[in-house]
Formats: structure tokens, C-alpha cells, sequence
């Protein structure tokens, strides 16, 4: 949306308790909007409501489960319910499933399938005739590179992220016209709770999450079908386009799949 307004837009952001969706939520707050929070821990919920009404705009916290298809219309109605409309959708909630495909089990990958691929569905679904009545709105989806170039042993959380490409690819195109964009996000490495057991090499090395918010914001004000960031996470991309072999020699010899480190005990 080039003229986009953010001075009391109404955002959802899934998954804003951490991380990257409390960069964005902070970020669109510090713009003027109103913000919708979502996720399930709701005393981290409540601090940043907090913050963002000290920033001078508004907020609501609500705790949400978004593997619930019910919780999430009741998310999208209580949105609604407080200001009557809604003009963005960050749908951001994720989890890091890793383990190699001989050891994974079936669950493992349907939890990934349902908060990384399903809960973007229902946010969709819930969020889409509201939109589509106003003729206007955003969707954001945030994926992960590892959707255009998958690592082992990522397999439950890339096939997730993969289905949900297809999904926003799709999705963007069926709305061409309708008043409503969507803006795919492929972040690299970000330094999040989500990875901070992880060790990466140089090459992948982790970037903040307020640069991702960053990317956000500006993806939608030009209506970028797609924002990868930092850049050159494209790069092993393009290779395997050309020589899928030789991306994957790259992986191996980089060591880009990083090294799991103990979980700290508190
Ligand atoms: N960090 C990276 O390197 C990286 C790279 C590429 C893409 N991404 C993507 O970026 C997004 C945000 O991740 P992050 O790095 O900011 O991780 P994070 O700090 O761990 O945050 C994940 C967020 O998702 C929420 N969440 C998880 N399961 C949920 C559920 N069932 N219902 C509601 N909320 C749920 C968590 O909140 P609660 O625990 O309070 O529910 C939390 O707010 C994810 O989609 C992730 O796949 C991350």
C-alpha cells in the first residue's frame, strides 16, 4: 500500500509476545496504530499493551492459542467488536520443529503443520470478509527462508513454511484487484528465543528483530509480494535454482544447518 496510512490502522499481530512480533507490534505503535497482540502467554501480552499505550496509542491483549481455528475468529471478532474494522493482518506466531527425517515422528510434524501453516490459514479466513468488504487491508505473512532454501534437519518446520508459501502465493493472487495486498516475509537468522540455542557460522549470522520489523513495515507501504531479509539469504536460493547439488554442497560445507547447543537450565 504505497500512502499507507498507520496512524490508527488496526493491526493484528499473532505471536507478539516475542521476538518479532513484538518488534513489529512496537514499531506500528510507535507509527500511530492500534494494536490487536496475540499469543498465548498473556502476562508478556499485557507488559507490551502497556508499553504501546505509554508510546501514546492503543492496545489489546488478548491470549490466543492460533492452532485453534475458534480462538482465532474470537480474536478477529474482539478486534472488531473494539474498533469496527481491520486494516492489518501480521501473522507471525511460529515454532522451530527440528529433527532428521529417519527419527521424526508424525506429531512432530503436526504440530509444525498446525502453528506454522493452519493458524496463517485461520488468520486469513477470519481477517478476509472484513477486508474484502472494506476493499482495503494488509496481510503479512511471516515465513522463513528456510521455505526457499530448506536445511537439515529442519523438515517439520520447512514443510510447514513451504505449504504456507504456496498458500500466500495463491493467496496474492486471487485478491489482485480486491483492495487487499499480501507481503510474504522471509527472514534469515534472527536472534529470537526461537533460535538461541542455536550456533550459526558467520555467513548466516543472526540479525535483530526490529530489522525484520523494519521489513515489514516498509514491504507493505510498497507492496512487495516478498521481502527477504538480510538480502543475501536469496543468494543459496538463486544457486539452487541453477544446481540444486551445488546449493547443497554449499549447506554442508558452510555448515549452515549451525550446531544445536545444551538448552541452559534455569
Ligand atoms: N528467529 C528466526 O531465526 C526466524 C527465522 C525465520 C523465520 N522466523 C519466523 O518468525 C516468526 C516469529 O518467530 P521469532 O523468531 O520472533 O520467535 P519467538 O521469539 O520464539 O516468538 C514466537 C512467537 O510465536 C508465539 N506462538 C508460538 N506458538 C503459538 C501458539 N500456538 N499460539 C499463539 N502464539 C504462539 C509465541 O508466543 P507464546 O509462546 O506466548 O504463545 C511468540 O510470541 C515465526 O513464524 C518464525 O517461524 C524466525
Amino acid at each position: 500500500m504505497r500512502n499507507t496510512t498507520w496512524k490508527e490502522a488496526v493491526v493484528i499481530v499473532t505471536g507478539a509476545s516475542s521476538g518479532i512480533g513484538r518488534a513489529t507490534a512496537l514499531r506500528l505503535a510507535r507509527q500511530g496504530s492500534f494494536l490487536v497482540l496475540a499469543a498465548r502467554r498473556q502476562a508478556e501480552l499485557e507488559a507490551l499493551a502497556q508499553e504501546i499505550r505509554a508510546l501514546g496509542t492503543d492496545a489489546l491483549a488478548l491470549p490466543t492459542d492460533v492452532t485453534d481455528q475458534s480462538q482465532v475468529q474470537a480474536l478477529v471478532q474482539a478486534a472488531l467488536q473494539r474498533w469496527g474494522r481491520i486494516d492489518g493482518l501480521v501473522s507471525n506466531a511460529g515454532q522451530y520443529v527440528r529433527t532428521p527425517i529417519r527419527e521424526m515422528s508424525i506429531a512432530s510434524l503436526e504440530r509444525s503443520m498446525a502453528v506454522n501453516f493452519y493458524a496463517g490459514v485461520y488468520a486469513v479466513q477470519a481477517v478476509l470478509p472484513t477486508m474484502l468488504a472494506q476493499r482495503k487491508g494488509a496481510i503479512v505473512l511471516v515465513n522463513s527462508g528456510d521455505a526457499r532454501t530448506p536445511i537439515p534437519p529442519d523438515t517439520p518446520y520447512v514443510a510447514a513454511k513451504c505449504a504456507l508459501s504456496g498458500f500466500g502465493d495463491i493467496l496474492r493472487q486471487e485478491l489482485r484487484g480486491s483492495g487487499v495486498e499480501v507481503t510474504m516475509i522471509y527472514p534469515g537468522r534472527i536472534d529470537t528465543p526461537m533460535i538461541e540455542n542455536l550456533r550459526v557460522p558467520r555467513i548466516s549470522a543472526k540479525i535483530s528483530p526490529e530489522d525484520v520489523a523494519r521489513a515489514i513495515q516498509s514491504g507493505v507501504e510498497h507492496r512487495n509480494a516478498e521481502v527477504t531479509i538480510p538480502a543475501q539469504t536469496s543468494l543459496l536460493y538463486y544457486i539452487k535454482v541453477v544446481s540444486p547439488r551445488l546449493s547443497d554442497w554449499l549447506i554442508h560445507k558452510l555448515g549452515i544447518s549451525g550446531e544445536d547447543l545444551p538448552v541452559r537450565q534455569s
